[in-house]
């Protein structure tokens, strides 16, 4: 069977991550812009002041990604970028070059999926609580009205937000990533409903703006991988498992909200009021919103077997284990039960909004970027996912993480996830490998793997 006729490839990237221009016409900062000029936080002490330079070279990479072969391109909005304080005035600066932005992918036939939030708080909202600040969801609809106009009927897919597990989790919990708090479990519920807040409120906006678009959300997925099929069951309930000591990196604490409308159980039980005092009335109508895809950002996953009593018991990985630049493993089952586990449980089509692997690229003598590391780790990943499809999961889309090598986060420019080679002093663009094997899987709609 293999992945629909209709099947769309593409590539991700986010607005801190790879535009630079971090101060230029009129953008305000972000907490990230802040958060990098910290010293001791980023590994190489780095910023993404310039970071690939994308804003003064979009047209350049929108060239790449049509020469190889991309049918659509995923990518974040700097919301300080087109409202510097985060709400009130627009920066027309900052609209253009999304603007242009979409119109010249829109010109090489490459569909433009628009993310919202992914983690470049205007930092004049975070000195006014930030996340924390209960009018944050009706200002983050106030900002997704403003992309909404912009957008002018291009865009057809939106995703209000990215990874909250992890711009919560490392942001607000264990200070590793901007702003750089250390939180307690009252505040975290707080702000997590807030987010989902926010997102129900945008997803509003987004519907009566623009007709047929498809609302989507991106989570940093950590699938259980079942040993055989009789640890299936534990697996799905280890996955979907949500409670006080884990809340913040599971998926069911944001797609159980906006799926079912409730929380999960056994947190509400674990928190109690810590959780039930923000939640006013009506507001779990509008966090459940349902999504027309939920996009999952997979790069690892783990084994788990059942025991006597059924429950999951995580297996170790064994000695050895194939790793990333990142030290993350390589476990390309992940990318079939995650797919398989969620649309089982939510009934929606999966979008696999992220995957991809960091390592140690480096130009070679001949001048070019030889990653068979990467080719072999995206073979064995998204032949796992073509076989979800087979399985009938409902497979959208694939986004390779990421177009080209960028700035990661606390990492710095310490790890190369691209599939495009960065020169990060000069910031040409060289396609790896990878990035041409790609091409060939894009043309056969992966049924070369
Ligand atoms: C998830 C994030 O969305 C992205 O920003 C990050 O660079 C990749 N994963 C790799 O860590």
């Amino acid at each position: 069977m293999g992945f629909s006729k209709d099947f769309v490839w593409g590539a991700a990237t986010s607005s801190y991550q790879i535009e630079g221009a971090a101060f230029e016409d009129g953008k305000g900062r972000s907490v990230w812009d802040v958060f990098s000029h910290t010293k001791g936080k980023i590994l190489d002490n780095s910023t993404g002041d310039v970071a690939c330079d994308h804003y003064h070279k979009f047209k350049e990479d929108v060239k790449l990604m049509a020469d190889l072969g991309l049918k659509a391109y995923r990518f974040s909005i700097s919301w300080a970028r087109i409202m510097p304080t985060g709400t009130g005035d627009v920066n027309e600066a900052g609209v253009k070059f999304y603007s242009d932005l979409i119109d010249e992918l829109l010109k090489y036939g490459i569909e433009p999926y628009v993310t919202l939030y992914h983690w470049d708080l205007p930092y004049d909202l975070h000195t006014q609580g930030g996340w924390l600040n209960d009018k944050m969801p009706d200002i983050f609809a106030e900002y997704a009205a403003v992309c909404a106009d912009m957008f002018k009927g291009r865009v057809k897919n939106v995703l209000t937000f990215n990874e909250p597990q992890v711009f919560i989790g490392l942001g607000y919990m264990q200070g590793t990533h901007a702003p750089g708090l250390l939180l307690g479990q009252e505040e975290l519920l707080h702000i997590s409903h807030n987010v989902l807040k926010a997102h129900g409120k945008a997803a509003r906006v987004l519907r009566e703006k623009i007709p047929n678009v498809k609302i989507g959300f991106a989570c940093a997925s950590s699938p259980r991988c079942p040993v055989t099929d009789k640890d299936i069951p534990a697996a799905a309930a280890d996955y979907f498992a949500c409670d006080s000591n884990n809340f913040i990196f599971t998926d069911a604490m944001w797609l159980d909200p906006i799926f079912f409308g409730k929380y999960p159980e056994q947190l509400v039980k674990d928190c109690g009021e810590d959780l039930t005092r923000h939640i006013a009335d009506g507001d779990m109508e509008i966090i459940k919103t349902g999504l027309d895809f939920v996009g999952l950002n997979i790069y690892r996953g783990f084994f788990v077997k059942a025991d006597e009593n059924g429950k999951a018991v995580p297996q170790a990985f064994p000695a050895g284990v194939t790793v990333t630049a990142l030290t993350w493993e390589v476990v390309p089952e992940s990318l079939y039960w995650g797919p398989r586990l969620i649309n089982e449980r939510y009934k929606a089509p999966i979008i696999i909004t992220e995957n991809g692997m960091a390592a140690h690229d480096c130009v070679s003598v001949d001048g070019k970027v030889h990653d068979p590391n990467r080719i072999d780790f995206l073979h064995r990943y998204i032949r796992e996912y073509r076989r979800a499809a087979d399985d009938g999961v409902e497979c959208l889309a694939y986004f390779q993480w990421s177009l080209m090598d960028n700035y990661e986060w606390a990492y710095g420019y310490t790890g190369r996830f691209g599939m495009v080679y960065v020169d990060l002093q000069t910031c040409e663009r060289i396609p790896k490998d990878s990035a041409y094997w790609y091409k060939t899987v894009i043309e056969s709609n992966g049924e070369n793997l």
